[in-house]
């Protein structure tokens, strides 16, 4: 929920801090602050709001060579100049920032107070230092007092920590909050997230749940959970720096928008061998497919929207049972799931608190996991027994666009390898696959539309409400349209199967409310007319995206999607509908890549 940097090496470490910060800003940005150390003392700057606050109360000519960072997204405590990292111990000897949440910190909090130690914030955090500067009293090596400070943490964390003990050096721990780490010729680094440090190096170190890290300018040392020196393992992050910035466009969210081709094609690459699937993944699990007898596809948020459609698909394509719930309810609604249950987890960022207490469920019944996820060893992708890879590269923007179209591809490819695994024919497979492969040149036709779709959020300027409706193979991508608008606008923005208009939200429908339909299933597509031209009876005005063929010069406002199997019509209107949410928050002049209150990768539940 929180980013965090740290760097230590021979030249000023301010600068590579705060540019790190500035790439993190995305996982939370109501409050900032850095620790930077010499042998004589810590200094800390810290405050309420955005790194911009922060970088108004440096100086530039700030010499340490060791220092940490944070940038926070409050869960304990409001957003304040006392609540933001780094927390210190009253000696101001050690400082520390923490990404995760502590869930038994009232206990501690009580034990430490008896011993004396005042606490001076609202947060969980603030118990990490004290409880390291109470265990190096009595033992004066940090890598212990460390040790044993995280053995008494409940919940996540992703932790580091500076002193004036060690001037030059930084301790880490980590544990189901990301934290990876990275060395160059400018020096040594940790992050929340590799986009910190990517300027200066692409072989990156993801540490694992329950490792730390000795952090010096020229070396890094990397422990297990008993404290074990072990060899580190080095990945190569696969995106440059460019991947991870703006490269030009007015917000990330636009961005990232205009990459959609490139990312859905190296989604799809290798992933067809004529008229089959190839995903070595799903060869490689010992599962007996044929006692399969239900799936259940869980996310959150625009992750879960997916899910609604690959759940779909699904049913079509195999006829055989499955479902579909938000993961914050899975574990609530007491699942019959057992080893003849598929269950299939789809995230972004691979650290979604509410997924992941949902696969611990899901393996503690014994069910059958496959995760689809964005970020390269995040937790998710370590826990399911397969793991496909989305290639959207870094999302920075909060609002999901890339991840969510390159979710819906993946899972399709997904669908139809299960259905291959159970011997099961698809209709009109190879006609579906030809049509995947051209995704892309689809979408960047779609793209090819931008003006139009600008011109048409221009009709939002004055509404407090929108509705999005859709059937069958529309319905996530009405509910994807409105939670796009909602979270980016702050327009109220709701969706509902055409259908069920009627019988309730039509209330709704006052003269000018806009509603934007989407009829692209040709076996629903009039009835979804006839729901239509009900709202425009009351005064609605209606976007309609349909189809090339479908007859609509009935209809004012129509966008056309270019000609495509309409299992895959989802893609492109949602493309569509992404600019219609960036254009109508432009209008209304929203900060479209932080919207308030929400943060890129959710890790509380
Ligand atoms: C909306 C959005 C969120 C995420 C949700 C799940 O634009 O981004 O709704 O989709 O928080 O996140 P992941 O996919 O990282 O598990």
């Amino acid at each position: 929920m929180c980013g965090i940097i740290g760097f230590t090496g021979k030249q000023p470490a301010l600068p590579f801090l705060l540019q790190g910060l500035s790439r993190l800003e995305y996982r939370g940005y109501d409050s900032a602050g850095v620790t930077l150390v010499n042998s004589k003392a810590l200094r800390t700057w810290k405050t309420k709001g955005r790194l911009s606050e922060l970088e108004k109360l440096l100086s530039k000519d700030l010499a340490e060579s060791c220092g940490i960072g944070h940038t926070r997204w409050a869960t304990h405590g409001v957003p304040s100049n006392m609540n933001a990292h780094p927390h210190m111990n009253e000696e101001g000897t050690i400082s520390v920032v923490h990404n995760g949440i502590v869930e038994n910190y009232q206990e501690l909090r009580e034990e430490l107070r008896e011993e004396g130690y005042i606490f001076h914030s609202e947060t969980d955090s603030e118990v990490i230092v004290q409880l390291l500067d109470f265990y190096y009293r009595k033992n004066p090596v940090m890598k212990e007092a460390l040790a044993k400070t995280v053995k008494r943490l409940e919940g996540s964390y992703a932790i580091c920590v500076t002193s004036i003990f060690e001037p030059d050096t930084i301790y880490v721990s980590k544990k189901e909050s990301p934290m990876v780490l990275g060395q160059s010729k400018e020096g040594t680094f940790c992050a929340s997230d590799a986009p910190a440090f990517l300027e200066y190096t692409r072989e990156i170190l993801p540490l694992q749940d329950g490792q730390s890290a000795i952090l010096n300018a020229g070396s890094l040392e990397v422990f297990d959970a008993s404290g074990k020196q072990i060899e580190p393992r080095w990945i190569h992050f696969p995106y440059d720096v460019q991947a991870a910035q703006k490269g030009g466009y007015d917000s990330f969210m636009l961005k990232e928008i205009h990459e959609q081709p490139s990312v859905i094609r190296e989604t799809l690459r290798g992933r067809f061998r004529g008229t089959k699937t190839v995903l070595p993944m799903i060869d490689q699990m010992n599962v007996r497919w044929d006692r399969i007898d239900q799936t259940v596809f869980i996310a959150c948020g625009t992750a879960y929207h997916a899910c609604i459609y690959a759940n779909l698909l699904y049913q079509k394509y195999t006829g055989k049972v499955s479902w579909v719930i938000p993961a914050s309810e899975f574990r609530y609604c007491s699942p019959n799931v057992n080893e003849h249950t598929l269950c299939i987890f789809v995230s972004q960022s691979g650290e979604t608190a509410d997924t992941l207490a949902a696969i611990k469920l899901a393996k503690a019944k014994g069910c059958v996991t496959i995760s689809v996820v964005n970020v390269l060893g995040s937790s998710i992708s370590r826990m399911t027994d397969a793991v496909l890879y989305t290639a959207a590269g870094p999302e920075i923007a909060v609002a999901s666009t890339k991840a969510y179209t390159t979710q819906l591809v993946l899972l399709h490819v997904l669908v139809l390898k299960l259905a291959e695994m159970y011997g099961i024919k698809v209709k009109g497979k190879s006609r579906l696959i030809s049509d995947l492969k051209r995704l892309p040149e689809v979408t960047e036709q779609v793209l090819g539309q931008e003006e139009k779709m600008k011109e048409l959020a221009g009709m939002l300027i004055d509404q407090r409400d929108a509705y999005f409706i859709g059937r069958q193979l529309d319905y996530p991508t009405a509910l994807e349209g409105a939670l796009k608008l909602k979270e980016i606008s702050y327009v109220h923005a709701d969706a509902y199967y055409a259908g069920e208009l009627k019988h309730g939200p039509i209330a709704l429908i006052e003269k000018d409310t806009v509603v934007t339909a989407m009829a692209t299933q040709p076996e629903v597509a009039s009835k979804t007319v006839s729901n239509i031209r009900e709202t425009i009876a009351r005064g609605a005005r209606v976007i309609l995206i349909t189809g090339e063929n479908m007859p609509a010069e009935e209809f004012e406002y129509v966008v056309r999607i270019p000609e495509i199997s309409p299992e895959l019509a989802a893609i492109p209107s949602a493309v569509l509908l992404q600019m219609f949410a960036y254009y109508g928050a432009k209008e209304k002049g929203c900060d479209i890549d932080k919207p308030r209150n929400l943060a890129k990768s959710v890790t509380v539940e």
